[in-house]
């Protein structure tokens, strides 16, 4: 497959991650791969692990909450690759320390989440586009969540910031359809990663066994995997999609048409 020969993708935390299995996919499929990411050590792995299987990848070290570092992110693109066509808005956190109500949480933490979850969306998308305009159009893809559409107990901050994630794209997208530049969100249900990984951790029993139980709350029977989201990224990238813009995409192996009511009273059981 090589549906993406000679074009430029930029993956924020791009390292580890849903964003780690996304770049690899995209570089099989001969896109030329930009890895934007906090953790050096993880993103010189990708990298070479990319160009060890014959792509091409380079990785920049960035955190993208901070705006010229975004700025460098893209001129990298556009210095080792010569444009840009694609952007995957992947980077997200949910520190294991920011579970509190609103009253709790310091502001610091409320500025970080926001930060790197909805400000650096903004700030890539802002240097961005300019170069995909050059190209005669892009694609945007921002990882979302489908925390974005209901909620949980003690994430305001992460919760405001998948919400607001959500509303720039469908934004996003009227400012750019005539330019041919499309703007898509996903949704993720709960996929196997470090982020995961670290909060199954906190319960303190066996991480396998919590994952397992996390699965069994999915209609499908188990957490999703990286390969799950990236196959509906390629998708959403491709020409294929041509005709989606400012919408969401859930991939949550039906979390979100589970009601909260179900398997409460009146409800047929096994
Ligand atoms: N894992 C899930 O269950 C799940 C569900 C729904 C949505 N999401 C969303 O998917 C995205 C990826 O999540 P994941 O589970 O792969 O996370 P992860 O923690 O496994 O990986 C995140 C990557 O982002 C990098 N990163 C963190 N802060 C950064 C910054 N300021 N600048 C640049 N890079 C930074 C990390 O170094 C890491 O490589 C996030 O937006 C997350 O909210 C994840």
């Amino acid at each position: 497959m090589a549906e993406f020969k000679g074009k430029v993708v930029i993956v924020t935390g791009g390292a580890l991650g849903i964003g780690g299995v996304t770049a690899e996919e995209f570089a099989n499929r001969g896109a030329l791969v930009v890895v934007a990411d906090i953790d050096r050590d993880a993103g010189e792995v990708i990298e070479g692990r990319i160009r060890a299987e014959g792509n091409d990848a380079v990785f920049v070290e960035a955190d993208v909450s901070v705006s010229r570092q975004c700025q460098i992110v893209v001129e990298r693109a556009v210095g080792e690759f010569g444009g840009l066509d694609i952007l995957f808005n992947n980077v997200g956190i949910q520190p294991p320390t920011s579970y509190l109500n609103v009253e709790n949480t310091p502001e610091e933490t409320w500025d970080r989440i926001v930060g790197v979850n909805l400000k650096s969306h903004f700030l890539m998308a802002k240097f961005a586009i300019p170069e995909m305009r050059k190209r005669g159009g892009g694609v945007v893809i921002n990882n979302a969540s489908v925390q974005g559409l209901q909620s949980q107990r003690l994430v305001p901050a992460y919760a405001a910031s998948k919400g607001g994630v959500l509303s720039l794209t469908r934004q996003m997208a009227l400012d750019y359809a005539a330019e041919n530049i499309r703007v898509l969100a996903i949704c993720p249900g709960t996929i196997d990663t470090d982020m995961v990984r670290t909060v199954a951790s906190l319960e303190g029993g066996d991480i396998e066994e919590t994952l397992d139980r996390y699965g069994a709350s999915h209609p499908i029977g188990r957490i999703g995997t990286g390969q799950d989201i990236s196959n509906l990224v390629m998708f959403l990238a491709s020409d294929a999609a041509s005709f989606m813009t400012g919408s969401h995409v859930i991939v949550d192996g039906g979390y979100m048409a589970l009601g909260a009511w179900a398997g409460g009273a009146g409800s047929f059981q096994d």
